[in-house]
């Protein structure tokens, strides 16, 4: 991360090793208030598998985006290359994606983590409910949480992404198609995706439903 960080930005920031030091202290900030938000969704998860005997989410992925690919965002949105367009535009500069077997279990960990009192929604956009038009489905938010440090206690945003198993391995290979260039017959393809989101949205229905027979099922005896 060092070397990269003073590759990249040398270049576009203003380059001076105080800038520099900013910059990483952000990041460092950034990874922290990701932590915090991976401890809750992990605590949620303990909890709630205690309780039902299966685990709310399959797997949990942590990222904090790339140096290269936030300089790439602050140029396509027109915005200077400094420490504060980033804290004041980027939400997603520290991302979290839950995987879960089941779209009740997405509903229920947001229901859950937004309504710890030390999370502030800033957005939530349901792509579940509500697919994008190339059948993409997911739900996002974004977060504020605190984070404490020797001397300070301050905001942070997480970006936090709930996918079923399906629906992550429907953007996987759609990403895929998106970045890939001169794809002969791309325009066939993404019909063919979107009419796939739709199965898998169908399957992860039918196999909500199975399970809750087989939950309902074990409860009776
Ligand atoms: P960004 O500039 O990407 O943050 O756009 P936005 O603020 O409109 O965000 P949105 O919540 O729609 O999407 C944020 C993230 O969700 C993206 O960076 C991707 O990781 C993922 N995403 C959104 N739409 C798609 C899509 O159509 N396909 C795939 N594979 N991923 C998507
Ligand atoms: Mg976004």
């Amino acid at each position: 991360m060092l070397k990269e960080t003073k590759e990249t930005i040398l270049e576009k920031f203003v380059s001076d090793n105080e800038s520099i030091k900013r910059f990483q202290n952000l990041m460092m900030k950034y990874e922290c208030a990701m932590l915090e938000v991976k401890t809750k969704l992990d605590v949620l998860n303990a909890e709630l598998s205690h309780q039902t005997n299966r685990n709310p989410f399959e797997s949990i992925k942590c990222r904090i985006k790339k140096p290269k690919s936030i300089i790439e965002k602050l140029e396509r949105n027109n915005l200077p290359c400094t420490v504060e367009a980033i804290e004041n535009n980027l939400n997603d500069i520290a991302g979290i994606r839950v995987i879960c077997s089941f779209p009740d279990d997405i509903y229920k960990l947001v229901e859950y983590l937004t309504k710890q009192d030390d999370i502030t929604v800033i957005e939530s956009k349901d792509y579940i409910s509500n697919p994008k038009k190339n059948g993409y489905r997911s739900y996002h938010l974004i977060v504020e949480v605190p984070i404490f440090l020797t001397n300070e206690k301050k905001p942070m945003r997480v970006e936090v992404q709930f996918r079923t198993i399906g629906m992550d391995f429907w953007a996987s290979l759609e990403h895929k198609l998106k970045y890939k260039q001169n794809i002969a017959d791309a325009e066939n393809i993404t019909e063919e995706l979107y009419f796939c989101a739709d199965l898998i949205s169908q399957l992860d229905k039918r196999m909500q439903q199975i399970r809750m027979r087989i939950d309902g099922a074990n409860n009776q005896d």
